[in-house]
């Protein structure tokens, strides 16, 4: 267990160069040069980056499990620009006892019984987005599974629909990429100087999403079926903290836009690298089919997370000392960045054998440790919408294999291109498709029941 502590200093080894050398290497090959550091130095090592300064790397199962389980008093968020970006209500922005109180209000909407109606909307979604496909010609599958996520989210989560959803289809994206970009610059170039400069546009943008919102939450709280609602929006209305006090509309606004930002790029490009593996394993691509049309699951979720052990979409979960820790066997002192390297813990050979071989059928009937496998991070900062992601892509995934027939490849895996926040494949997760004509398929009927809701 992570302690507080008064020992000399003890950090793990790593290399010398000096910090603007490290920070571009990192730059440069961030996944090649954390991949060389394991090598060199084994699971933990520190590096000294720009930006994050002196930074403890973890990966062994051991130290993830005490970093994650560290008490909020000894660790927690570090410093981020996103929190500043969505408002002082976002989770982003929270740290410590407040953290902990919003967490207990956020986690169960995407736990509880609204699950089984995001999963019918995330199926109509598919539909949707599928039916417009062209068939026989290669196209990039990762834009139309943006338009899938986001749609999900906007329907599940936000409870949008109607005017207020379609402004929102088109406002979002544009708000999200521009939010993503002025989240990495200087404080003084996200601040307000007026309509033209980037902090008062994206304010603008701000306000017109804040707009509709509060009008969405005024829709949620007239519905004469308020109490029946299953949108995460209403569910957030209805939570109480301890105190017995709600949480404030702006928070809930804040804490919407960053659901959207947290889930909606990430889960599109884990999708998108989804079809981009199994395009290169005909064989499994088979299996896929013929269980789908059995109605079976067990494989699908095993490929679901041997994609996400493979090609995960995020690379690092963090966390920043309050006071000079023992973690293991190391001294970390206080005001350090510490990082649960989630690729170097997916591919440690230790953890999962044959790591560099994409093999589903390691995690049927053998579910891993949930200190190896942290595509969703873990402990007091875990995925909030871990369930929801993970019940997004298997029912889009059911829905396409169901739906259609992917033409297998053997051109090279696509190369992993570090979009905003997540990794996506490179050329986009290309695809060939076909429409398959099975008894369980629905094709254009329930895209036109998609339509119409
Ligand atoms: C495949 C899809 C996704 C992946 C791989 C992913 C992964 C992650 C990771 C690695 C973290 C950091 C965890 C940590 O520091 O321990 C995180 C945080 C978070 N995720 Fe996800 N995520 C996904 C989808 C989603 C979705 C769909 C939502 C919401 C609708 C969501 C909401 C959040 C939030 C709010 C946080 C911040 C939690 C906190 O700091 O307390 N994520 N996610």
């Amino acid at each position: 267990m992570t302690t507080a502590t008064t020992e000399p200093v003890h950090l793990p080894p790593g290399p010398r160069a000096p910090k603007a050398l490290q920070g571009l290497a990192m730059l440069v090959a961030r996944h090649g040069a954390f991949a060389a550091l394991a090598r060199r130095y084994g699971s933990a090592f520190t590096v000294n980056i720009p930006v994050f300064g002196q930074m403890v790397v973890v990966s062994s199962p051991t130290d993830v499990k005490e970093l994650f389980s560290s008490s909020r008093d000894l660790v927690g968020r570090p410093t981020n620009n996103l929190g500043d970006v969505l408002g002082s209500g976002s989770t982003f922005a929270l740290d410590g006892d407040e953290l902990h109180a919003r967490r207990r209000l956020l986690l169960p909407p995407f736990h509880g019984k609204g699950m089984r109606s995001y999963e019918t909307i995330t199926e109509e979604e598919v539909l949707r987005e599928i039916a417009t496909w062209p068939e026989g010609r290669e196209f990039q599958t990762l834009e139309p599974m943006m338009r899938i996520s986001l749609n999900t989210i906007l329907r599940a989560v936000f409870g949008a629909a109607g005017a207020e959803l379609e402004e929102l289809r088109t406002l979002m994206p544009v708000a999200v990429e521009f939010g993503s970009k002025i989240a990495l610059m200087p404080a003084a170039v996200r601040r307000d100087l007026g309509p033209w400069s980037p902090g008062g546009r994206f304010a603008q943008y701000r306000r017109r999403m804040d707009q509709l919102i509060a009008s969405l939450i005024a829709d949620a709280r007239s519905d004469p079926n308020f109490e029946e609602r299953q949108d995460v929006l209403t569910l957030l209305l209805q939570a109480r903290y301890e105190d017995g006090s709600p949480i404030s509309d702006t928070h809930i606004a804040d804490e919407l836009l960053t659901l959207l930002v947290a889930g909606h790029e990430t889960t599109s490009a884990q999708l998108s690298w989804a079809i981009e593996r199994i395009r290169r394993h005909p064989e499994l691509l088979e299996r896929l089919a013929a269980e789908v049309d059995a109605g079976g699951s067990e494989l699908r979720q095993a490929t679901i997370s041997e994609v996400q052990r493979t090609r995960p979409v995020l690379t690092a979960a963090l966390r920043r000392t309050r006071t000079r820790i023992k973690l293991g066997e190391w001294v970390i002192p206080e005001d350090t960045t510490v990082m649960a390297s989630i690729q170097l813990a997916l591919a440690a050979e230790g953890n999962f054998p044959d790591a560099d071989v994409f093999n589903p059928d390691r995690f049927i009937g053998a579910p891993a440790s949930p200190f190896a496998f942290i595509p969703f991070g873990g402990g007091m900062m875990r995925c909030v919408g871990a369930s929801f992601a993970t019940m997004e892509m298997d029912v889009a995934l059911r829905t396409m294999l169901r739906e259609l027939r992917f033409e297998p490849t053997n051109a090279p895996g696509e190369r992993r291109h570090t979009r905003g926040v997540s990794i996506a494949p490179g050329r986009g997760g290309r695809a060939v498709v076909h429409r398959r004509k099975t008894a369980a398929s629905t094709g254009s009927q329930a895209v036109s029941a998609a339509e119409r809701a």
